[in-house]
């Protein structure tokens, strides 16, 4: 069996194109223009392409781009001063703080100093207690991205296993949340879980986001799972060159599994696309109208 290839790049520009439809439509029939604030503390290169990349796609789809770019040594409560003032501007729908942050801030702070209504990464506690509680919340990117490609490749998710691969705030938590939501069975597992390729070989859905490179065996996977890598691992190929690798070794993996997304062009175009169709639904939500189908969870 050679499995189908998920092409999220494909999957994020439709996306794109119906978050851009949105946006007019919004502006059009309610004079109102969506508006993303990203913020970035510092200089670290990877950060920085990433912010870049945020600002350009949501200026594309039709929406406010504000970007604030402050040096590595600012202090919190500059940082929090700016969160503030970001809450309270109504043209403001979204606010991504781009992390990491410097090691003088506190993460968990600063994330928590955003209104949770305008917070289009889903890290805030209340939303994140919000999605466990099975009520209406801002979800996580990367993780919403990957349930939108599940739905699209599974169909109806009810009663399949599913196996998650990490327990990060970021992905492996939400994820197992959103998946609990739609019926699944699911097991989270982690670095240090026993008997992983047992456990993995009976999953009708893996998700990789463990962070480690090639780490899931093709051996491990069932026949005919849909499997989704969010990992993004550079690695030395030993002739002086680098490649970029997911969680999965993709190449065994592919002849077992029924669907599978590559590194790179699987989930990692999905999550800004995410971003961009979270700042409408935030949009929407603020100002009491109904919100478009297809972009929330
Ligand atoms: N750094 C790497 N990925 C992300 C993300 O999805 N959101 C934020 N805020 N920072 C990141």
């Amino acid at each position: 069996m050679t499995a189908r290839i998920i092409d999220g790049k494909a999957f994020a520009a439709i996306l794109r194109e119906s978050v851009a439809e949105h946006v007019s439509q919004l502006k059009q029939t309610h004079g109102i223009t969506p508006g993303l604030a990203v913020v970035l503390v510092g200089d670290d290169p990877a950060s920085q392409v990433y912010v870049r990349s945020k600002g350009k796609q949501t200026i594309e789809v039709g929406m406010n781009s504000y970007e604030y770019k402050l040096p590595a040594d600012t202090p919190e409560s500059e940082l929090l001063a700016l969160i503030k003032q970001l809450n309270l501007d109504p043209s403001v729908h979204g606010i991504l703080v781009q992390l990491p942050l410097p090691q003088h801030i506190d993460e968990a702070l600063v994330i928590n100093a955003i209104d949770p209504a305008k917070d289009v990464d889903g890290f805030h506690i209340s939303n994140a207690g919000l999605l466990a509680t099975g009520q209406q919340a801002m979800v996580p990117c990367t993780p919403l991205g990957c349930l939108m490609m599940l739905r699209e490749y599974c169909g109806n998710l009810t009663g399949l296993n599913a196996v998650v691969i990490g327990r990060s705030n970021i992905v492996g938590k939400p994820m197992a949340q959103l998946l609990l939501r739609e019926s699944c069975t699911v097991t989270v597992v982690h670095s240090r879980t026993r008997n992983l390729p047992d456990i993995l070989r009976g999953a009708d859905i893996v998700v990789a986001a463990v962070g480690r490179p090639l780490f899931v065996q093709g051996d491990w996977i069932k026949t005919g799972a849909t499997v989704i890598d969010v990992g993004i691992n550079r690695i030395d190929q030993g002739d002086g060159t680098t490649r970029l690798v997911g969680d999965v070794d993709y190449d065994a993996a592919k002849e077992v599994a029924g669907a599978i997304t590559p590194v790179p062009g699987g989930v990692g175009p999905m999550t800004i696309a995410c971003l961009l169709a979270n700042t409408v639904t935030a949009c929407c939500r603020a100002h009491s109208l109904p919100e478009p189908k297809g972009l929330a969870a």
